[in-house]
């Protein structure tokens, strides 16, 4: 037989710890396959041909976007990821506090797997929350493509179904294609420096789990938690949930005081956990609004329900259990870093580091970096900073351009301590936080992972065009 002993354990292991809403394949050896592969979505409205694009599948047909992993915390989830694309490729499991060798940061953590190859992820995921995997090679043009999917740890005790949450929940995950008029992605886009000098790679079709404009079907006697992803490469997502009662509880998967919101801005790869009533005063449906970008509000799903006006339930809402795994920092004595981002369009670059030399800014643009960290672009051969384990790291964040920055760091969530915007953030526990022009933010976290941890912007186009670097942790 094929099946040696350890496959068996480990795929039983498997089916205890990761469980697929999606049908798992009856005939697989060893691990679940999390396949990457060529396949079609009927993502603009009807009346639109399927778009070709690049999906994740635990079964025959990919989808976008990929299958829901969920787990309870302290799990494992383990996967064989299958490589059907024309492409090197590789997983990483965003906002996971991950072992690093699981991190799947290609380069810097594994060698992407080459086509027709298989690479086995198999990772504990310690904390509840609403979290995300997607293609870390080349990702500018593999997100893009579609490789994204949902990951969701489940609350360490039931919240849903108790006094005052919520009764079900919905995951949305936010996406934005740029699509010609036979709804084809733009392929030459994702070396468009000019795209990639500001805001970055924005795209004309916003989609939610895979569809533009869905009727998402909320009932008046529901309160629903959703758990809002943005997976766009570049877009930062403005949102509103007018008439619903939104209050936020969770940010990154991280639980926060609820609070009501009028609008909630994400950022590419940052998460929000929101609770909704379907109770809405007089009005006949409501709506998932977006903000484009001048200022008017688009609809991009719709929550249908009844019309009946019910009596308001009250705005209270149960906070979700405290996480109870994220080491504090320590202030008194941390290790201060910077991280200065320059470049883009309008303010430029002064003489760059980059593949070890130092270059002016036409020198910089012919090897398509527009980005600078701290005086470098994509500077990999040697770590940002290093800190000792278990130390606390306050790392002061300085955006000198003139365009927004998503930062996301790996394998670490960090405490927001300070921002110099209006926006009031501060004490929020994330692991990507928005920086705006000309705006500085402070963060801490106890650098309690080893390893190899890439830090980046999650723009992707902006990644790819200087805004990437790494720290080490030992
Ligand atoms: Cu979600 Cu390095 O990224
Ligand atoms: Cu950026």
């Amino acid at each position: 037989t094929s099946l040696s002993r350890r496959s068996i354990l480990k795929g039983a292991a498997a089916l205890g710890g990761a469980t697929l809403l999606s049908r798992p394949s009856l005939a697989y050896e060893g691990l679940p396959i999390l396949r990457a592969a060529p396949a079609s979505a009927q993502l603009a409205s009807a009346g639109y041909p399927p778009t070709p694009v690049w999906a994740y599948a635990t079964e025959a047909e990919g989808n976008v976007p990929g299958p829901e992993i969920r787990v309870q915390a302290g799990a494992r989830v383990n996967f064989q990821l299958a490589n059907d694309l024309p492409q090197p490729t590789s997983v990483h499991w965003h906002g996971i506090r991950i072992e690093n060798a699981m991190d799947g940061a290609a380069p810097l953590t594994q060698a992407p797997v080459p086509p027709g190859d298989t690479f086995d992820y198999d990772f504990v995921a310690p904390d509840p929350g609403t979290y995300w995997y997607h293609s870390h090679n080349r990702s500018t043009e593999q997100v893009a493509r579609g490789l994204a999917g949902p990951l969701i740890v489940e609350d360490r005790e039931p919240w849903l179904g108790e006094p005052s949450a919520a009764t079900r929940e919905l995951v949305l995950i936010l996406d934005d294609w740029l699509l010609d008029s036979d709804a084809r992605i733009i392929e030459n886009r994702w070396e468009d420096l000019h795209a990639a000098s500001h805001s970055g790679r924005m795209g004309n079709t916003v989609t939610v789990n895979g569809a533009a404009y869905p009727e998402l079907d909320i009932q008046p006697d529901e309160r629903v938690r959703l758990r809002i992803i943005n997976t766009a490469t570049d877009r930062i997502m403005p949102l509103s949930l007018p008439h619903l009662s939104a209050r936020l509880i969770a940010l990154d998967g991280h639980p926060v005081t609820p609070r009501e919101i009028d609008t909630l801005i994400l950022g590419p790869a940052q998460r929000a956990d929101v609770v909704i009533d379907g109770r809405v005063d007089g009005e006949a449906r409501a709506s998932l609004l977006l903000d484009p970008g001048n200022g008017e509000w688009v609809e991009i799903a719709g929550f249908i329900h009844s019309g009946d006006t019910l009596p308001s339930r009250g705005t209270d809402v149960r906070p979700l259990p405290a996480w109870g795994t994220l080491p504090v920092p320590d202030l008194s004595d941390p290790q201060r870093e910077t991280l200065l981002m320059e470049g883009g369009a309008m303010r430029g670059m002064l003489e760059t580091r980059f593949g070890g030399e130092t270059m002016g800014f036409r020198e910089l643009a012919a090897n398509g970096m527009v980005w600078a960290f701290n005086g470098a672009a994509n500077e990999m051969d040697k770590p940002m900073f290093q800190a000792a384990l278990g130390r606390t790291v306050q790392l002061k964040m300085s955006n000198r351009s003139v365009f927004p920055h998503a930062i996301h760091l790996h394998g670490h969530h960090f405490t927001v301590l300070s921002k110099s915007g209006a926006a009031n953030i501060e004490g929020d526990v994330r692991d990507t936080v928005l920086i705006g022009a000309d705006e500085t933010v402070e963060i801490a976290f106890v650098a309690d992972n080893p390893g190899q941890w890439m830090i980046h912007c999650h723009m992707l186009s902006h990644q790819k065009s200087g805004m990437m670097a790494w720290f080490k942790v030992a």
